[in-house]
């Protein structure tokens, strides 16, 4: 399998693990090339309280097969995906209210700078288990244009190239680009432009992913 290691512009590791001073970067890397891959992006105890948060919802039977949705997908295929998932809500735990207040520092930042008027932020822990994918799909329903910018925060300790789990990004130029799912990661990327796939793991995967949405223009 191809893995292409991110380099240049879009990997930015730093000490503080803050999210603030990556938020600049974000904005840059947005505006650029219409993606973002900050690593180290959540401090490491809040990244792990998500985590064990994940795996304990889970282990309750809190996450259920996703669907495809209310809609359909703008590009689908056969078979689409495989993940377990499970929406969050404010006020359901310390590390979730955290992990939604950093969101909501993204989404104002991207208003401020890049004029995106995105107007509320949704989102669900995703577990895929060994094997399970999500064939490559644009992040928009057909009646359902609010989705702006896609959010992934990665949960996984140490993960490794050869367990595979890569989010495969379809880049314009028609290049591919494989992000790992390692704890800490942020990926951000405009959900209308970029075509993604879930490659299959030989571990369980887990995820924060999430939506930036606009008002609801074109929702019928
Ligand atoms: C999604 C998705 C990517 C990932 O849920 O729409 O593309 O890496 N997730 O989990
Ligand atoms: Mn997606």
């Amino acid at each position: 399998m191809q893995v292409l290691i991110p380099s240049g512009p879009s990997l930015n590791a730093c000490s503080s693990n803050d999210l603030s001073a990556r938020v600049a970067r974000i904005i840059d890397d947005v505006a650029a090339q219409g993606w973002s891959l900050q690593t180290h992006c959540i401090a490491p105890a809040l990244t792990l309280e998500l985590a064990e948060e994940c795996r304990k919802r889970a282990e309750a039977g809190l996450l259920v097969l996703a669907g495809v949705g209310r809609s359909a997908l703008a590009v689908v295929s056969e078979g689409l995906r495989g993940d377990h998932i499970q929406w969050l809500d404010a006020g359901q735990s310390d590390a979730c209210d955290q992990f939604l207040a950093a969101m909501n520092e993204l989404r104002q930042a991207l208003n401020q700078a890049l004029y995106l008027g995105l107007e509320d932020f949704e989102s669900h822990f995703a577990l895929y288990p060994p094997g399970a994918y999500y064939k490559k799909h644009l992040d928009r329903f057909r009646d359902d244009d609010r989705r702006a910018v896609s959010v992934v925060f990665y949960l996984n300790e140490d993960w490794q190239a050869e367990q595979g789990g890569a989010l495969r990004l379809h880049l314009a130029d028609g290049s591919l680009h494989d992000v790992l799912p390692q704890a800490g990661s942020l990926l951000v990327f405009l959900s209308a432009d970029m075509p993604h796939e879930v490659l299959p793991a030989t571990r369980e995967r887990l995820s924060l992913t999430g939506w930036l949405r606009r008002r609801g223009v074109g929702v019928f």
